[in-house]
């Protein structure tokens, strides 16, 4: 095969992400799949990946990042797939210890590759990515909760990729949704997501003032953590479901057990890497169904493969809202 495109991270002798032409043989993956990747996306984890600033690489250097991607079949030696299968793969390991989305071809388990439901286009389907089914996840474990629709639940870092699709997801089922941003300028886009209100992220930035604060929240998509979780956790009503799901404002977190013992409040993690692929396809089939009617380019921001570096630095700035969508191929 000819040489394509891939963004490649390589920490000798010093650190860079640059696109080079490769080859499929270079491919170190194990998989029965070889997909052609049309579109990825930035999500947290590939800025911090892309910029060297986390220890997100575990699969050594030099290392193809991207935990998104969505691509057609081009060769399968395992009968679930055919040459010609529209196919999205997000985490299991892909752009972590495994070489991800910022190339143009990928080998892949057929394990780890989700069938794109009939009507998602393959750029949606990474405009959605892995924020769009972290954001769903978390909807899931809110419905599974005792509370049902009354009261207002409330979205952190809401102009970030989870927290666009947690605003539009919650809104869309008809829940009250406010959104804490700390971006003034991004009212209108989140009214358009659907927020009724908004407040500053600085009124929960603090962190608890008392161990039992006023109950406002009937439920929370968390995607900050740290001192606004720890706000979120003494303010959140009886039985409300909270679902920790980031740390875009830092990992640490300081609480005691009372809202758990006292308000029965349930504290929920997410990870979207490892969830079952039931749950997944599941997730993936209601995200489908929710986006349906909307215009995702009103959220996303198209980019080459050679703008990656840049835009991963705009995102850990703080800079972007919604999602960034990466053309591959
Ligand atoms: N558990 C999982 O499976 C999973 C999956 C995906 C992502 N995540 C995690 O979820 C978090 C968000 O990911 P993302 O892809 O949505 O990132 P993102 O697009 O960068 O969004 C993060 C948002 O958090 C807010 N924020 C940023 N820095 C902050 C700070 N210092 N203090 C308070 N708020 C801050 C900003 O929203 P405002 O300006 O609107 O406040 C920002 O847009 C990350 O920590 C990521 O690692 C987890």
């Amino acid at each position: 095969m000819k040489s394509f495109k891939a963004l490649v991270l390589r920490n000798s002798p010093t650190f860079s992400a640059k696109v080079e032409q490769i080859f499929t043989e270079d491919l170190p993956s194990a998989g029965e799949v070889i997909v052609k990747v049309d579109w990825s996306g930035i999500n947290y984890k590939d800025a911090l990946a892309v910029t060297n600033r986390g220890k997100i690489v575990r699969g050594g250097f030099p290392f193809v990042p991207g935990i998104d991607l969505a691509g057609t079949v081009v060769s399968s030696t395992e009968k679930t797939f055919s040459v010609g299968d529209r196919v999205l793969s997000t985490g299991w390991g892909l752009g972590e210890s495994n070489w991800g989305g910022y190339a143009q071809y990928q080998k892949l388990p057929a394990a780890h590759l989700v069938r794109i439901p009939e009507r998602l286009t393959s750029k949606n389907a990474m405009i959605i990515g892995t924020a769009g089914l972290t954001a769903m996840l978390a909807v899931m474990e809110i419905e599974n909760g005792p509370i049902k629709k009354t009261g207002s639940f409330l979205v952190t870092g809401a102009t970030g990729g989870v927290g666009s699709f947690a605003v539009l997801a919650l809104a869309d089922l008809g829940y009250h949704v406010v959104a804490s941003t700390g971006k003034a300028s991004s009212e209108k886009y989140l009214r358009e997501l659907g927020a009724s209100a908004i407040v500053d992220r600085s009124e929960l930035s603090l962190g608890a003032k008392v161990a039992l604060d006023s109950a406002k929240w009937a439920g929370c998509i968390d995607s900050v953590g740290a001192s606004t979780l720890e706000a979120v956790i003494s303010q959140t009503s009886r039985h409300g479901t909270i679902a920790a799901c980031g740390l875009a404002g830092g990992s640490d977190l300081k609480t005691t057990v009372f809202p758990f013992i006292l308000r029965g409040v349930r504290l929920i993690g997410i990870d979207s890497n490892t969830c079952p692929q039931e749950t997944r396809l599941l997730a993936w089939n209601r995200l489908s169904e929710l986006t349906s009617k909307r215009d995702l380019n009103q959220i996303s921001t198209e980019i080459a493969l050679e703008d990656v570096p840049t835009a991963a630095e705009e995102l850990l700035e703080g800079k972007i809202t919604g999602r960034i969508v990466v053309r591959v191929s």
